[in-house]
């Protein structure tokens, strides 16, 4: 049968406000915020009829509990998508909802099927890393990583080792002007429009309302470098310059192209290539360069083709050796220009779609740029880098 590869797009996504850990979410269940973004989606695009989705992907990564029961399938039947709309789950921890993307993305290149949600939910308050974990013994005894590959600050500590050049002062500098840049980017009114506010309730406030994130902070070079360093004595790696513990919540619509012209949906980014590589899981900070590479090779760009970047500060060290790597300066303003997750929060799988939406909605800001990227390091050692194309691009070098 004679199959053509159709071009996929991101036409729209949302989240909820990023909460920290057992914080405002303390006592809101992890699927209700994923159907919280799925009927938000809905309601953004009402162009859209419900029984045109055909698939539904959920990421998160410790899928028990209230991330559990195929959360993909039981969130779309929760947000009221009609029973013939099927969906799963999806796990490949911190690139959880990235994998999600790229997967419908294939299904819909492939012609599966038109339209497709895909996002991610981390309730990490609710469900702490690591939580009913059972690694095979012999993962260690055969040396096949070492034990600290299982605990991501202390991969964070073990990529500093390698690059020595990297100070405690550079990754804090950076974390200042994360938290910076995402102070100045909700003042200018940049992230609001694309949070789905949520109901909350606490035992002493009542019910109340979730619409801004709740980890930014305001800080210092000072204060940050009093704070501890939990995962090594006399470490580089502090509270203040890695991603939190959080919670919430992300979902977007992606779609055949001809699909999205068919029914009139806006066309956010334009899918150019993905790649996922595997590295030493003990430093999988690194990730994100051999993916970025590996991307960059497959869709025949350089790294001078990129106008944007989203790239998730899982870490400062590591987010600096990419930069450092592809020769890009701590300050280039291509760089996660509203912040990032050391300001905003990382909760797991949920992330790889805030980067995305980010990039959509810089992308209709800037139509000089024609190619961005999202990219992130993922646990057990891996990167995910995915590229997209600006559809507003109107000439001019990227
Ligand atoms: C680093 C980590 C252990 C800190 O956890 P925590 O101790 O619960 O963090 P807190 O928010 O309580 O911060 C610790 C202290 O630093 C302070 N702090 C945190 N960020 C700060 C900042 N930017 N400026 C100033 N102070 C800050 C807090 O106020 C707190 O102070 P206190 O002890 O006086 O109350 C945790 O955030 C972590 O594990 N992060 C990595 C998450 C991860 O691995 N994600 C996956 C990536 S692959």
């Amino acid at each position: 049968m004679p199959r053509e590869v159709r071009d996929v797009v991101f036409v729209d996504g949302v989240r909820t406000p990023f909460g920290k850990a057992g914080g405002m979410y303390a006592n809101t269940r992890a699927d209700d915020l994923v159907i919280r973004c799925i009927r938000e989606l809905m309601r953004r695009n009402p162009q859209l009829p419900p029984e045109r989705v055909e698939e539904v992907a959920i990421a998160a990564t410790t899928q028990i509990g209230d991330q559990g029961l195929t959360i993909g399938r039981t969130a779309a039947l929760l947000a009221g998508l009609p029973k013939t709309v099927p969906g799963f789950a999806i796990d490949r921890m911190c690139a959880g909802a990235m994998t999600a993307v790229t997967t419908v993305a294939s299904g819909i290149a492939m012609g599966a099927y038109d339209v497709a949600i895909a996002g991610g939910v981390e309730h990490m308050g609710r469900h702490p890393m690591g939580e009913g974990v059972d690694p095979n013994p012999r993962i260690i005894a055969e040396k096949l990583v070492d034990p600290s590959a299982l605990v991501m600050g202390a991969t964070a500590e073990n990529l500093h080792d390698r690059v020595p050049h990297i100070t405690k002062e550079r990754t804090d500098a950076f974390a200042l002007a994360s938290q910076q840049k995402t102070a100045k980017a909700y003042a200018n009114g940049k992230l609001q429009g694309d949070l789905v506010p949520v109901a909350i309730r606490d035992e002493a406030n009542g019910w109340g309302l979730a619409s801004v994130d709740e980890a930014p902070r305001d800080t210092s070079m000072e204060k940050l470098a009093t704070l501890k360093t939990p995962f090594r004595p006399h470490g580089k790696v502090t509270a203040g310059n890695a991603a939190g513990l959080n919670d919430g919540a992300t979902a977007a619509l992606v779609v055949a192209e001809d699909t999205a012209r068919e029914l009139g949906l806006p066309i956010g980014m334009r899918l150019v290539s993905y790649g996922f590589v595997g590295v030493e899981p003990e430093v999988m900070g690194v990730g994100p360069i051999p993916s970025t590479e590996k991307a960059l090779r497959i869709a025949g760009l350089s790294i001078d083709d990129i106008g944007l970047f989203e790239l998730n500060e899982a870490f400062a060290v590591q987010v600096l050796a990419f930069l450092d790597h592809f020769g890009i300066a701590d300050d280039d303003p291509r760089v996660n220009p509203w912040g990032g997750a050391i300001a905003i929060g990382h909760p797991l799988a949920s992330s790889g779609v805030r980067l995305m939406t980010q990039l959509a909605r810089q992308f209709a800001e800037h139509p000089e740029v024609r190619y961005g990227l999202t990219a992130m390091c993922i646990g057990i050692g891996m990167g995910g880098t995915v590229i997209w194309e600006n559809p507003h691009w109107k000439g001019g070098d990227k």
